[in-house]
């Protein structure tokens, strides 16, 4: 049964997993409520340095992609740098989501100066997920990837931007790299479900990229990252021994030929 916004407001705990393609989709679509098409795509699986320059297009093909392969979970697409950056556009790129996919939300970086933009999509029609705390597309504006909530101005901007997405209309709030008290605190004083990536225990779901959980992206583990797999490990010892069974004969075998 389709996870709907209503099945998700019941439960007491959210699970969200980033997914790129309709394989993975397909495998954490028993599992999991949510499905996230990050633009973190365009570092795991494009191979850019960040998400800045993932493109409408992409963002379309991959989502379109997990809907073939995710018939569960709520699936969320994140609206990529540039796509949003006055209300107007916001909804043309919004609308293109929708028409050419079957995404439940888009979801956007930003706090109360995005209210108007939320406001606007969801007038007409579409479901919006904030997304405050450490905003990975403002990482190159601020010089890197920076922790939030760590003095009393930091922590009252952010219970201020909870509070205008909401009253916005947003269906879900991601709050990432934030001090767990803050992130508390913001998670009581809103009626949305709040989703945490790096942003402590007390949300009300949680989210990581599958890559990183899954031990595929090694480069880097940030430290809020649990590692569940040793993925790329597997894969290079499973890809190796195809590589020995070949060289020694003992691929294909007699039962593996026509
Ligand atoms: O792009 C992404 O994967 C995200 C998560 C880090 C929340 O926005």
């Amino acid at each position: 049964m389709k996870n709907t916004l209503s099945r998700l407001y019941k439960k007491d705990k959210l699970t969200m997993i980033t997914a790129y393609d309709a394989l993975f989709a397909k495998i954490f679509d028993d599992i999991v409520d949510i499905i996230l098409v990050g633009d973190s795509l365009n570092m795991s699986f494009f191979g850019e340095s960040d998400t800045l320059s993932a493109t409408l297009e992409q963002m379309i093909y991959h989502t379109k992609a997990v809907c073939n392969g995710a018939k569960k979970a709520y699936i969320v697409t994140d609206m990529p740098f540039g796509t949003y950056n006055t209300p107007q556009k916001a909804l043309e790129s919004a609308i293109k989501i929708y028409k050419e996919t079957k995404a439940d939300a888009v979801k956007l970086e930003g706090g109360a100066e995005k209210a108007d933009t939320i406001k606007l999509l969801t007038d007409n029609a579409i479901a919006v997920v904030g997304h405050i705390g450490l905003m990975p597309q403002f990482s190159r504006s601020e010089g890197g990837y920076k922790v939030k909530g760590k003095d009393e101005f930091e922590k009252e901007k952010l219970l201020n931007d909870a509070k205008a997405i909401e009253e916005a209309g947003a269906v879900m709030l991601v709050i990432e790299g934030v001090k767990e008290e803050v992130a508390k605190e913001i998670t009581e004083s809103v009626s949305i479900p709040t989703i945490g990536i790096g942003a402590g225990r007390y949300t009300k779901g949680q989210v990581l990229v599958w890559s990183d959980m899954l031990g595929f992206f090694n480069e880097f583990k940030p430290k809020f990252v649990r590692r569940y797999l040793n993925g790329a490990e597997i894969v290079k010892s499973a890809v190796r021994k195809f590589k020995d069974d070949i060289i020694s004969g003992k691929f294909p075998d007699e039962e593996e030929i026509y």
